[in-house]
């Protein structure tokens, strides 16, 4: 018997809400955010510094040293290096990011410590968005697996690498709530519900932050992009972005204050304008809410060369003015324009810019030097044999094959069709991504190295018994045709009994600045596709992607079809893992597929409108397209196990809830009734069914991961509160209505699953 109490964002609730938010096990599971406090010592050392000296604590640079990839442990320096040295030197740099390995951030730190005149040690950030060397799924793969706690496991690993090496800051987690496919990014985050991001940006600061900031196996952790990046419009990246206030608060901050109460002591302002503000600008966002309402006590760091683009948003009309209207908004630490050290020393003589605030933010970023333990000792997490020695190692392998197996998600499975057997069947493995160490660890991989991925023929073959029974046919380029490769495929196929057809997207098609138009699968290989299947053979479509996709023809028919991601370095092992039954399936769609492209930006929680379009009738004059109902090909929290899954005997302890102290517990019974063991998401959704603000079709308010041996069942529970019916109200304040409520149990946002009502009563 399981019992799941939910939790209510404590920024969306009144009073009482709050206080059922503190005494709920989901708030405990927050560390207490450390207070900051900035040591004596910083005191004394702002006293004696220049206007100069502070302007560089507030200003961070990429590291300049040589080499085509920061991939590359320690390559030659190249000419700029000597430069950022004595940049150090001469107290001009907070710290620089995304640096080489542990000899160069040696030197820049020897050069800022033991040369500088204030000997103040240098901060070294970098983006280890999914690990560090070894590279574990992409975010949005890992939130698949409907598994905080894998998040928080395979942070706290890439944070035991990557500090080894020197890294004491991460940029990462990103907590943007991404609702439209084609925006690229969506792959480094959540996905498109609000309580998955909040979960999972728990889990990563968790993981980066560990319990002590001071400890040489964890990093300080960055919630990103500060606010509302995912919204862009039309999904092109970097866009305007213009929602309500309400829909902010409701939608894209909660991830944010989750992430803060979890303990990140950093920000970074999103490049985007919000409603007509440039975020890096915007006082409202990076002041009054984030250090007033908030109580925030951290650091805002700019995104890079934020505060030099708010030029061309048309937003500041020069440097000078952009560095102003940056820092006054509230954004600390500039990335990579340099404009602060340019222009705030000017800027304070000038009296436009008060010298206590520039104080009050060198206090910040020194107290945060401080809580990561570098005044004791600056060179605490640079060392190179621990660089070498965290790196790769057995552990982190393992747990890269299991995160990447429950990141998998298996949308259909007609006839059984998988898993496949290990020996008696001859197999054609064909498509881009059937062989090959390409497309294997993801877009934002900063020190990932795909040659020491494992594709997925390598996976297959070990996963076999006679080795000789694989043929690989490529077939197609990923965005191009390939001479002669469609007759190759098809004479694999024919040769064979069973289609693994490993198609999708490239890793560069996902990721900053990689919007889509057609959220498809390229069209060479949708080509590809059509003439495998017309052979006729059983076919599993083994999906690569970096977000929803909408499927087509040949590959939504498919017989299986498996939504991989990009799993990292364990990639072939994971996938093989699943195909061959070695793990039943257990991941779940973070994120809707659609049926075509121009549904985006679709998302389960969408608004009803006024004229709803019941499922599969297409009646004039209802919200729907032309020959297109507007609902998910595989709905948010879709996904399949090898298992035979049946939901029952829902049951709720009482039709009626007090607001005051009142609670509902819902039951049902989860069964397997199959031959193999499987893993089950129960999902449980709500609707309010009028209220003063007009709320989703569906909310996902709890889940539970149930494992069922074959032939047994499991009664889950879920305890709902009043808290958990509050939404953002009229005054953009957390209230509670009375009234009726819808509540589901289901294995998927828009699966009918079982269904009852309760009132909320005053
Ligand atoms: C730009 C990206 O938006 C941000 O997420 C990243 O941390 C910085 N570049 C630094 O690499």
């Amino acid at each position: 018997m399981f019992e799941t109490r939910i939790s209510r964002r404590a920024a969306l609730m009144g009073a009482g809400a709050v206080a059922a938010w503190a005494a709920s096990p989901a708030r405990a599971l927050l560390q207490a955010t450390e207070r900051v406090k900035a040591p004596a010592f910083v005191g004394d050392l702002i006293a004696r510094m220049t206007l100069e000296e502070k302007a560089g604590q507030l200003s961070l640079m990429a590291s300049a040293w040589g080499g085509t990839s920061a991939a590359s442990l320690n390559p030659p320096s190249n000419g700029d290096f000597p430069r950022q040295l004595d940049e150090a030197r001469r107290g001009l740099l907070t710290g620089v990011f995304n640096g080489n390995g542990a000899r160069m951030h040696r030197m820049l730190q020897t050069a800022a410590v033991k040369e500088s005149r204030m000997k103040i040690p240098l901060i070294f950030g970098a983006d280890i968005i999914h690990g560090h060397r070894t590279i574990f799924p992409v975010p949005l793969a890992e939130v698949a697996s409907f598994e905080p706690d894998l998040a928080r496991r395979t942070a706290e690993m890439a944070a035991f690498e990557a500090a080894g090496t020197g890294i004491d800051w991460n940029f990462a987690p990103m907590v943007d709530v991404a609702r439209d496919q084609r925006w690229g990014r969506g792959v480094e985050g959540g996905g498109e519900d609000v309580l998955l991001n909040e979960l999972f940006a728990i889990a990563r600061v968790k993981g980066f932050q560990g319990r002590d900031l001071k400890s040489d196996a964890h990093m300080l952790a960055t919630a990103k992009h500060f606010a509302a990046y995912g919204a862009a419009e039309a999904g092109l990246d970097y866009n305007t972005v213009d929602v309500s206030e309400r829909t902010l608060r409701e939608v894209y901050l909660p991830p944010f204050k989750a992430a803060f109460d979890a303990g990140a002591l950093s920000v970074m302002a999103s490049f985007n304008e919000l409603s007509g503000i440039p975020s890096t600008g915007n006082p409202w966002l990076m002041t009054q809410l984030l250090r007033g309402e908030w109580g925030f006590e951290g650091f805002v760091v700019s995104d890079y060369t934020g505060d030099e683009e708010m030029i061309a948003h048309g937003f500041a009309k020069d440097a000078r003015e952009a560095t102003r209207l940056a820092f006054l908004a509230g954004v600390d630490m500039s990335m990579q324009s340099g404009f602060y050290r340019t222009h705030l020393p000017d800027l304070v003589r000038s009296g436009e810019v008060p010298q206590a605030r520039v104080d009050e933010s060198v206090r910040r970023v020194l107290a945060m030097k401080a809580m990561l333990g570098l005044f004791e000792d600056p060179f605490r997490r640079i060392d190179e044999r621990r660089e070498q020695r965290r790196s790769m190692t057995r552990p982190a392998l393992s747990l890269a094959r299991e995160a990447g197996r429950k990141s998998i998600v298996l949308l259909k499975n007609e006839g059984d069709l998988l898993p496949l057997p290990r020996s008696g069947k001859r197999i054609a493995l064909i498509g881009p991504f059937a062989a090959g160490q390409h497309d294997l660890i993801g877009p934002w991989c900063v020190y990932g190295d795909d040659a020491k991925a494992v594709d997925l023929a390598t996976g297959v073959r070990e996963a076999i018994a006679d080795k000789s029974s694989i043929i690989v046919a490529e077939g197609s380029g990923i965005e191009e045709p390939l001479a002669g490769g469609i007759e190759a495929a098809v004479a694999a196929a024919r040769q064979a009994d069973i289609v693994v057809l490993a198609i999708g997207e490239s890793q560069n098609m996902s990721g900053e600045a990689q919007s889509r138009t057609e959220i498809v699968v390229p069209r060479p290989q949708q080509q590809l596709a059509e003439a495998v299947a017309a052979v006729g053979k059983p076919m599993v479509v083994v999906l690569k992607n970096g977000r929803a996709l909408a499927l087509e023809g040949a590959v939504a028919n498919a017989s299986a079809i498996l939504v991989t991601w990009f799993l990292g370095t364990e990639t072939g092992h994971s996938i093989a893992d699943v195909l061959f039954g070695a793990y039943s399936p257990s991941g779940r769609l973070p994120v809707s597929f659609p049926r075509e492209s121009g549904q985006q930006p679709y998302y389960y929680s969408h608004k009803p409108t006024g004229r709803p379009n019941p499922e599969g009738k297409l009646e004039a004059y209802k919200a729907r397209f032309r020959g297109l109902t507007n609902t998910a090909l595989y709905p948010f929290g879709h996904g399949l196990t090898y298992g035979k899954i049946g939901y029952s005997d829902l049951a709720l302890s009482s039709r009626s809830m007090a607001m005051a102290g009142g609670e509902i517990a819902v039951t049902a019974r989860v069964g397997n009734t199959g031959t193999r063991a499987a893993e089950e998401v129960v999902q449980l959704y709500i609707r309010d069914r009028a209220a003063s603000i007009t709320r989703p079709v569906r909310l996902l308010k709890a889940f539970r991961k149930v494992t069922l041996a074959p032939g047994s069942s499991e009664v889950v529970r879920f305890v709902l509160r009043p808290a958990d019916l509050a939404f953002v109200g009229l005054q953009n304040k957390p209230v509670v209505e009375p009234g009726t409520f819808d509540v589901w149990i289901a294995p998927s946002a828009e699966a009918d699953g079982l269904h009852a009502t309760f009132e909320l009563t005053a």
